[in-house]
C-alpha cells in the first residue's frame, strides 16, 4: 500500500512538470513483449488493461466501488473460453490526462485466466462494439469515442508506440496518445495515409483496423518478395493482402505457406506445437531472420529480435527442438484459430510487427457526430518506420550472438524443404517437448485472442 501511494505521488509530480502544452502521453507497461497494458481507474479502482486495437469494448475483472448497474448482461467469446458479466457504468480515468464520466464497461468475476485487476481496453472501431448496439450513443460508446467527443475540434486520432523488452539500445515500454502525437515522432504526419478497408454492412461486426499490403509487399529472408495471394473473397486485387493491425495479439497470425516461406529455409527450423502458443516454427536462436513489409510504397523492416523470440531470455521457460537443443520461437505464426470460410483479412499483424512502427489511427467518419473538418474523411492509418536495419542487426549480434558478428550460414535452397522435408515436420510435432512458463499460460488468452469475439446483450 505504502509503495503504491508513493508511486502515485511521483506520477502526478511528473505530469505537473510535463507542462500544459502537450498532454502527457499515457505510458504502457510491457510484460515480456507479450502484452502491453495501461493503468486505468474506474471510480478510483485501478485496473491494468491490455490495450487492444482489435476490439472496441472495455471489460475489467474484480470490483468497482459504487458502479451503476445498467441491468444488462454481456458476454465476450474468445477462441478459447469466454467472459461474461453485468454491464455497468463508472467514472473512468486513464493515466494523468484522460477522463470520461459514466463510462460503460463490463465487469467480470475474476478467475485464474482473468486475475482480479486485469482487463481489456478496446480501441477499435465502434461498429464492432456490442455495448453501443444496445445503449444509446453516446452513453454506450467506447472510451475512445467519448474522448473524441469531448473536444470536437481536436483530431480524431490516437497513436500507439510499443517498446521492445531487452532491446540493447532503446529503452521505453510504450505509450498511447489521443488526439495528439509524440513530438519526437511528428514526422508520422507526413507519411502516406493508408485507407482503412471497410467491410460491407452485413460484416460490420468484424470491422477491424485493416489496410492493404503493397503488391510484392513482403520481402523474405532471401531478399526476394514472398509469393502471396489474398484469400479475401471481396478483395478486388488479389496481389495485395488485407492485414489487420491488432495490438491485442502477441504473435502475428499469417498463413502456413507464408510462415514456411519466412522460417522454413533456416538450418534447424522445425514446425512444432509449443505448449501455450500452438503450432509454429522454432529455430536456433542465432538465426537472424530479416523480413520487410511494404505499405504505401514505403519499407518497414522488422527487427530480427521481433522475428524470433527467445523464451529463456524473457524468463518464460525454455523450448527445445527434436534434438534437445534450446530453440527460439518464430513469432509470425500460422493461424491458430479458424477464420470464417470467407475471411475478411489475410494476416493479423500483432505486437511483434507493431514494435517496428509508430502507428496513427485516424477514425475519420467512423465518428459521425464530430464536426472536425477531418471527420468526413475516410478513416486511415499512418505508419512511421522505427527500425533501422544496421542498428537492428547490431542489436541482434549483442543479444543473440554474444557480440560476435559472424557471417550467416545461408539459407537452405530446397523450397519444399522447410528444414528437411515433411518427414521432419511430423517427427518434430511428435517430439515437441516445449515448456513455456507462467506468463504464457496466464497470458494465453492474449496470445491466441480470437477475432470472433462478441458481447451479446441479454
Ligand atoms: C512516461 O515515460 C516517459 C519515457 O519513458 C517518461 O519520460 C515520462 O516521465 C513518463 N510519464 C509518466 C506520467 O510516468
Ligand atoms: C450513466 O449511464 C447510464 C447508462 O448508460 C444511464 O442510465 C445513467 O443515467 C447515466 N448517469 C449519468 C449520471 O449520466
Ligand atoms: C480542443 O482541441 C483543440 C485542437 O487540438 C485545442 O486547441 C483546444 O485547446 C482543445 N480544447 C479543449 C477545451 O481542450
Ligand atoms: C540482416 O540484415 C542486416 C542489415 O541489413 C545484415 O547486416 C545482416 O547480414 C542480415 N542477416 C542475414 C542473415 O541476412
Amino acid at each position: 500500500m505504502q509503495v503504491l501511494s508513493v508511486a502515485v505521488v511521483v506520477v502526478l509530480g511528473v505530469a505537473l512538470v510535463a507542462g500544459l502544452d502537450i498532454r502527457a502521453p499515457l505510458n504502457l507497461t510491457n510484460a515480456g513483449d507479450l502484452s502491453y497494458c495501461a493503468e486505468l481507474e474506474l471510480n478510483g479502482q485501478v485496473f491494468k488493461v491490455l490495450v487492444d486495437t482489435g476490439s472496441a469494448d472495455l471489460w475489467v475483472a474484480g470490483t468497482v466501488p459504487n458502479s451503476i448497474d445498467t441491468g444488462l448482461q454481456g458476454e465476450v467469446t474468445y477462441a478459447v473460453g469466454n467472459v461474461k458479466g453485468p454491464i455497468k457504468t463508472a467514472d473512468l480515468r486513464l493515466g494523468t490526462t484522460y477522463s470520461v464520466p459514466n463510462q460503460t464497461f463490463m465487469l467480470i468475476e475474476p478467475d485464474a485466466e482473468h486475475p482480479e485487476g486485469s482487463g481489456i481496453l478496446g480501441l477499435g472501431p465502434s461498429v464492432g462494439s456490442y455495448l453501443t448496439d444496445s445503449l444509446p450513443s453516446p452513453a454506450g460508446s467506447p472510451m475512445l469515442y467519448r474522448l473524441f467527443l469531448q473536444n470536437r475540434t481536436a483530431p480524431n486520432y490516437f497513436t500507439i508506440l510499443l517498446g521492445r523488452d531487452r532491446d540493447p539500445t532503446d529503452h521505453f515500454p510504450g505509450s498511447i496518445t489521443i488526439s495528439e502525437i509524440l513530438p519526437e515522432y511528428s514526422k508520422i504526419l507526413e507519411e502516406p495515409r493508408l485507407e482503412i478497408i471497410r467491410l460491407p454492412e452485413h460484416r460490420e461486426d468484424d470491422q477491424h483496423l485493416q489496410i492493404l499490403l503493397d503488391a510484392d509487399g513482403l520481402i523474405g529472408p532471401d531478399n526476394q518478395p514472398i509469393r502471396t495471394t489474398s484469400s479475401v473473397p471481396s478483395s478486388t486485387d488479389k496481389t495485395r493482402l488485407t492485414v489487420v493491425l491488432d495490438s491485442g495479439f502477441s504473435l502475428p497470425q499469417i498463413s502456413k505457406a507464408v510462415a514456411e516461406a519466412i522460417y522454413g529455409r533456416f538450418h534447424g527450423a522445425e514446425y512444432v506445437s509449443v505448449s501455450g502458443i500452438g503450432s509454429t516454427y522454432i529455430l536456433p536462436c542465432d538465426s537472424e531472420v530479416n523480413v520487410t513489409f511494404k505499405f504505401g510504397g514505403k519499407s518497414f523492416p522488422i527487427h530480427p529480435l521481433d522475428m524470433t523470440m527467445d523464451p529463456g531470455a524473457l524468463g518464460l521457460g525454455s523450448v527445445r527442438n527434436s534434438k534437445g537443443d534450446l530453440a527460439c520461437v518464430g513469432t509470425f505464426q500460422p493461424f491458430t484459430y479458424d477464420r470464417a470460410s470467407d475471411p475478411t483479412y489475410d494476416m493479423v499483424l500483432g505486437m511483434a510487427f507493431l514494435r517496428n512502427v509508430y502507428t496513427l489511427f485516424d477514425y475519420g467518419d467512423f465518428l459521425p457526430q464530430s464536426s472536425n473538418s477531418d471527420a468526413k474523411d475516410t478513416p486511415y492509418i499512418q505508419l512511421l518506420s522505427l527500425t533501422e536495419p544496421s542498428e537492428a542487426h547490431s542489436d541482434f549480434v549483442t543479444a543473440r550472438l554474444g557480440g560476435v558478428d559472424v557471417p550467416p550460414p545461408g539459407l537452405l535452397n530446397d523450397k519444399s524443404g522447410a528444414g528437411g522435408g515433411s518427414k521432419t515436420h511430423v517427427a518434430a510435432i511428435a517430439a515437441s517437448i516445449a515448456v513455456i512458463g507462467v506468463l504464457f499460460i496466464v497470458g494465453g488468452i492474449f496470445v491466441i485472442k480470437a477475432r470472433r469475439k462478441k458481447i451479446w446483450i441479454r
